[in-house]
This record gives C-alpha cells, sequence and structure tokens, in this order.
C-alpha cells in the first residue's frame, strides 16, 4: 500500500453551521475531529460505526460535499477546497445514497441513467454507448423503457449505481445504501459492489452500521464521536468484541458463534467470520 492515495485525508476537522444562530461554530460539537486517512486505488474499505458516529460527515468529505473547517482532503492529488477542481473530484468520487427515491431524477430508467452526462454536454452517441455500458454492468438493461417508480428498492439502488457508473468514476462512496433494502437485496448490492470492485478495479468505500456487510471488506475502519477509534482487517478487528459492543455496533451470530467457540477451547483462523467459513474450519 505505498502507492499514492486516491483520497488522502489529513487531519481534518469539521463542525456543521448550527442552525441555532445564537451559538458560534465554535460552541457546537464537532462532526468530525482530526481525521486522517488514506484510501488506495481499488481498495474495499467499510466505514463503521454507529449512528451520529460522523461516517456520512467523513464521507461527505471524500467528494467535496463538504469541505474542512482544518486539515485538508486531497483526491487525486486535488484538494476538496479549491472550487475549480470540485466538479473533477465528484466525476472521480460518485456516491449512492439510503433512500434510492431522492437519486430519481428522470421519469424513464434510461434517461434517469444519462441525466448527468447529458448535463455534461456530451455528445450523444457517447451517452447513449456509456449508459449502454452501465446499464449492463448493473444489470438493468431489461428495464430501460419502464418508469423508475415501478422498481424495487434493490433494483432503485442498481440504477443510481449506473448513474453513477456512466460518469466513469474511480471510486463510489455507497452511503448506508443496504439500509432501506430487504436482506436479499441488500446481499445482492453488496455482491455487486464487490463485483464492481474486482471486475473494474473500482475504489469502494462501504459505509455501513452492519458488521455482516464490513466483514467483507479489505480493510475496515470503525468511527465514534467523529473519531477512527479501530482500523484493520476485518480478521483482526472482528476478533475484539467486547471492544466492539462498547462501540455499539450489533455482533452477528457467526462472530458471536466464533467468539462462544474459541472460549470453549476450539481453534479457528481470525478469517472464519461467516457462517460457511466456520463450517469450513470445524470440518477440517
Ligand atoms: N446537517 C447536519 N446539521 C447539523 N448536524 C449534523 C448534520 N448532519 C449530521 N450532524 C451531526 O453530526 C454528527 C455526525 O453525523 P453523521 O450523519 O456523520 O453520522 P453517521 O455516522 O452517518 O450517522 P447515521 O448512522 O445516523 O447515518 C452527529 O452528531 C449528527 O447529529
Ligand atoms: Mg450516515
Amino acid at each position: 500500500m505505498n502507492a499514492s492515495p486516491l483520497i488522502d485525508i489529513q487531519q481534518i476537522t469539521y463542525t456543521y453551521p448550527l442552525q441555532n444562530k445564537g451559538k458560534s461554530k465554535a460552541q457546537s460539537p464537532k462532526a468530525l475531529q482530526n481525521v486522517s486517512l488514506q484510501i488506495q486505488p481499488g481498495e474495499y474499505l467499510a466505514v463503521l460505526g454507529h449512528n451520529g458516529s460522523g461516517k456520512s460527515t467523513l464521507a461527505r468529505h471524500c467528494n467535496a460535499l463538504l469541505i474542512p473547517d482544518s486539515g485538508r482532503v486531497l483526491v487525486k492529488g486535488l484538494d476538496t477546497s479549491n472550487k475549480a477542481d470540485q466538479r473533477a473530484i465528484r466525476d472521480c468520487v460518485g456516491m449512492i445514497f439510503q433512500n434510492p427515491d431522492n437519486q430519481i431524477i428522470a421519469t424513464v430508467v434510461e434517461d434517469d441513467v444519462a441525466w448527468a452526462l447529458a448535463v455534461r454536454g456530451l455528445p450523444v452517441n457517447l451517452i447513449a454507448e456509456r449508459v449502454e455500458q452501465a446499464m449492463n454492468a448493473v444489470s438493468i438493461s431489461h428495464l430501460r423503457k419502464l418508469p423508475p417508480h415501478h422498481l424495487s428498492g434493490g433494483q432503485k439502488q442498481r440504477l443510481a449505481i449506473a448513474g453513477v457508473l456512466a460518469l466513469r468514476p474511480q471510486c463510489i462512496i455507497a452511503d448506508e445504501a443496504t439500509s432501506q433494502l430487504d436482506p436479499l437485496s441488500r446481499r445482492e448490492i453488496t455482491a455487486l459492489l464487490h463485483q464492481l470492485n474486482q471486475d473494474l478495479g473500482l475504489t469502494i468505500i462501504h459505509v455501513t452500521h452492519l458488521l455482516e456487510e464490513a466483514a467483507l471488506a479489505q480493510r475496515v475502519v470503525i468511527m465514534e464521536q467523529g473519531r477512527i477509534v479501530m482500523e484493520g482487517t476485518p480478521s483482526t478487528i472482528f476478533t475484539d468484541i467486547e471492544r466492539l459492543r462498547q462501540l455499539k455496533l450489533a455482533i452477528p451470530e457467526p462472530i458471536e458463534l466464533v467468539s462462544r467457540l474459541r472460549a470453549a477451547g476450539l481453534t479457528l483462523s481470525r478469517e472464519a467470520l461467516t457462517v460457511d467459513a466456520i463450517v469450513r474450519e470445524i470440518v477440517r
């Protein structure tokens, strides 16, 4: 991991402007406090933390939706505080959000995928080619003529991902993008993000409060009160169950099970994070 980072977050601090105008920014709580994080090209990073820990605030700093009060964020070497670079930064780092309905603009699926390209004034044939590729990459080509409100939640998130992919980003940030989906769609969208990471080499920042989703990432950072409090591979982080509980994270059954099996004297590797992996190890 010595290559230059795609996203370089350097000691950033951020406080939201106060709705209550009587107080100064200095008097309100910091949403981020002295956070540093380097994200490498092609990495699959999970950002984990309970409600209000600062995950979304951190995510929004990665594509210049928010600008730090102090410290700086570089994307491909471009400083997010430089207005002239913000369009390029947002094209490089796309974002999908929790509520799929809020991301839909057009009244037909393929027009929605094309929307951001049309706004940028790209030639029609280039738009058509990119829309085609983006829809194929997320398997929604067969839905192209439908109005988006006819799609399921999972299909709408695929549509949102296609809209971002059409801009040819290097990184996609999924901010709790699965949290309003049923368990099956949730797994499918997570699998799709992993597929885009592997097949297209896209950097993925997967923001979640679910340990089971973070367990599949290459690296996990855990946030608490606007700081990064743990960082490492899932297999190292998920062995410290007590610490995870302190951080108010729900421990999924397989991880709980591993901990109890270990306590009972069984030797299980740190990679045993899913029921399948546990069974494989026990059989061996
Ligand atoms: N628009 C806003 N205005 C003022 N304060 C905000 C705003 N958005 C977030 N905050 C505050 O900043 C802190 C961090 O919030 P943030 O949304 O980044 O957390 P999160 O980890 O994404 O939480 P969640 O799991 O609920 O999405 C919280 O204390 C929150 O109340
Ligand atoms: Mg959030």
